[in-house]
């Protein structure tokens, strides 16, 4: 599935059970406590804590969200990004732990068709209801389900004052010969052999500062699946930056470098220019989707990312030999192939 027929699939099989489907939010938020908007529920935390009443009871959408915690890994690593697109699913006070597990599998196997087989879970520690859902309803056999504690399976893994609660995740295992290649080699292990693919959150508390838990009005469900390793997964590829929207614009980099900088690049003969490649289209997307929400380069605040990678960018582009400006010429690509999906990049591109 190429990422356009992802995204239409993802809201379609939600908005046929039931979900209002939700435009996503800015992705350069005024929220006083982040620059970005960092997860799919961000545009929820008000509706989550009773404050404001949700659009519907049931909603999905797909939002823009920017990390910056990961920066260095970005080009290096097979799956991590800045500016990053999460499928998400959420319920207020409607369905729980069981709805959003049975959605979640239903998902990934009869319409993605993932097998089954290659599927692990991850349960939070203390999170016996979840396991016997994946267990007894679901049929996940129990050497396949993890549990594991506050750092991996409970949202957000950084106190804050906002909602959280305990999570499962579905991982996708490549199999023994990817990774370390231990016998207990399971989701728990750093190496490369599982990749989360989806986390689904059971939003129940808020968590003062002194770690005490308060109950939310009602429990919810807050879902995030990236759709950038999803498009990795689907379409066979070892980076997600090689799936087909971002190679369109790692494709129009090499062009560039061809035509105006005289040198010959091709994409996997050399691990290094690959790696500019890769963070390069990366930067490229964060760039522009910043710019395209009004924000220009500064010394201070989501103006400030801007520039850094702009200039990030810039240093890698050097390496493959740019002998000029070269990112704004990526802009056209960026807003072609993701301009359906955001139209804002087509709009603003000038
Ligand atoms: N809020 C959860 C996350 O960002 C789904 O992973």
């Amino acid at each position: 599935m190429k990422c356009r027929e992802i995204r239409d699939s993802f809201l379609g099989f939600f908005a046929e059970r039931g979900h209002l489907i939700m435009p996503g939010a800015p992705l350069v938020t005024d929220d006083p406590t982040t620059l970005f908007t960092v997860a799919g529920m961000q545009p929820y935390i008000a509706a989550f804590r009773g404050e404001e009443k949700p659009p519907a009871p049931r909603v999905a959408g797909i939002q823009k969200c920017a990390r910056m915690g990961d920066l260095e890994r970005v080009g290096r690593s097979a799956t991590h990004h800045t500016f990053f697109e999460m499928l998400g699913n959420f319920s207020f006070g409607d369905y729980f732990k069981q709805g959003a597990i049975e959605y979640a599998w239903e998902y990934v196997v009869d319409v993605l068709g993932i097998p089954r087989e290659d599927l692990w879970i991850t349960v939070f520690q203390d999170d016996d209801e979840a396991e016997r859902l994946w267990h007894e309803h679901i049929g996940v056999p129990l050497q396949r389900i993890v549990r594991l504690g506050r750092g991996e399976n409970w949202w957000p893994q950084e106190r804050w004052e906002g909602p959280c609660g305990p999570c499962t995740e579905i991982h996708l295992d490549f199999g023994p010969g990817v990774g370390c290649g231990r016998p207990d080699c399971s989701p728990a292990c750093e190496c490369n052999r599982f990749v989360e693919l989806w986390n689904l959150v059971f939003q129940m508390y808020t968590e003062a500062p002194d770690g005490t838990l308060t109950e939310l009005p009602a429990p919810g469900v807050d879902t995030g699946m990236g759709l950038e390793r999803l498009a990795m997964i689907l379409q066979g590829k070892r980076f997600s930056a090689e799936t087909d929207e971002m190679w369109r614009i790692i494709e129009r980099t090499i062009a560039i470098a061809r035509d105006e900088w005289g040198r010959e690049l091709s994409y996997g003969a050399d691990p290094e220019v690959d790696v500019a490649l890769r963070v390069i289209c990366d930067h490229a997307r964060g760039a522009a989707m910043i710019t395209a929400d009004g924000i220009a380069p500064t010394n201070e605040g989501a103006g400030y990312v801007l520039r850094r990678f702009l200039r990030r960018a810039y240093r890698f582009g050097l390496d493959l030999g740019a002998s000029g400006p070269f990112m704004y010429k990526l802009l056209p690509t960026v807003a072609e192939v993701m301009g359906e999906a955001y139209p804002e990049l087509r709009e603003r591109q000038e």
